[in-house]
């Protein structure tokens, strides 16, 4: 695979850097605004760090847009303007779809279903990366980088990463937030946090094996109304914010709970 150029030295910037580079995939140059940024980075993958616009080097293979969903269409304008009209340019967002960046001849999407945090260290084998192009022999470029990557390549149009993205938003950002709510909770008694820590490994390797709706425990799915009322009342005497939320989670679970007196 000849080089590639990356755009971004954020979260996902930095992991697919990285791991390009550890899968002998040279990057080229890393764009950022802020160069010591892009020099951070690029020191750890043998790339040239640039933050001015004039100074992409004009024949990569393949120009990774690894900004914010919302300046992905302003980015592609300005490298646009500096790129050959065959240049082929991607972004990697979940929630965007590929036409953001259809002022290319040659666009599509590098998506890596996970979720990153620049210092913390990811098993990228597993990640399934999903791949799109507005053309078929540029997804094929696409799978094949994927393939160098991780074991697990798919080949997924605009619409179905949508609704992956929705389907992860609940099973990563919401479930993360409970976890914060939680912390908040045992905080507030000065009990520690890990105290849940096996009680949550333990709930996503149960779902490995069954349907989540398999797995459900707890007194929503059991109907004991008298425990839902003792929480809610607890959550209302120290005046916490999440007494609606615990609410209509446990209503979302069991529907027919009949909770209010
Ligand atoms: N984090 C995840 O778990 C995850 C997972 C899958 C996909 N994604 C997707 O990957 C993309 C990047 O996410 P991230 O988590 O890496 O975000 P991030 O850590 O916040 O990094 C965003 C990058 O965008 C750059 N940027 C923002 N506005 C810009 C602009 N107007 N012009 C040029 N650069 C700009 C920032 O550059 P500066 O350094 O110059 O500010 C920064 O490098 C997003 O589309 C996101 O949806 C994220």
């Amino acid at each position: 695979m000849p080089e590639v150029v990356l755009i971004g030295a954020g979260n996902v910037g930095t992991h697919l850097g990285r791991r390009l580079h550890d899968c002998g995939i040279a990057v080229r140059q890393v764009f950022s605004r802020r160069i010591s940024k892009a020099e951070r980075l690029a020191r750890q993958i043998e790339a040239q760090a640039i933050d001015q616009w004039h100074e992409l080097y004009t024949e990569a293979a393949l120009y990774i847009l690894a900004v914010s969903d919302d300046a992905i269409a302003e980015v592609g304008r300005n490298i646009q303007a500096q790129l050959p009209a065959e240049a082929f340019v991607v972004h990697t967002s979940g929630a965007t779809p590929s036409t953001a960046l259809q002022g290319f001849r040659r666009y599509g999407v590098f998506y890596l279903l996970q979720t990153f945090s620049r210092e913390k260290a990811v098993d990228f084998s597993a990640i399934p990366v999903c791949v799109s192009a507005n053309q078929p022999k540029d997804e094929l470029i696409l799978e094949k980088l994927g393939q160098k990557i991780s074991d697990r390549v798919f080949i997924i149009n605009d619409h179905e990463r949508a609704v992956l993205h929705i389907a992860a938003v609940f099973a990563n950002n919401f479930v993360n937030h409970c976890f914060q709510i939680s912390h908040q909770i045992l905080e507030r008694e000065q009990l520690p946090f890990e105290l849940l820590q096996p009680l949550i490994q333990e709930t996503a390797r149960k779902i490995t094996a069954q349907t989540p709706a398999d797995m459900q425990t707890g007194p929503a799915v059991r109907g004991d109304v008298a425990t839902i009322r003792r929480h809610l009342d607890y959550l209302e005497a120290t005046n916490s914010p999440y007494r609606e939320l615990y609410r209509q989670l446990s209503k979302s679970i069991r529907p027919s709970l009949k909770i209010e007196d």
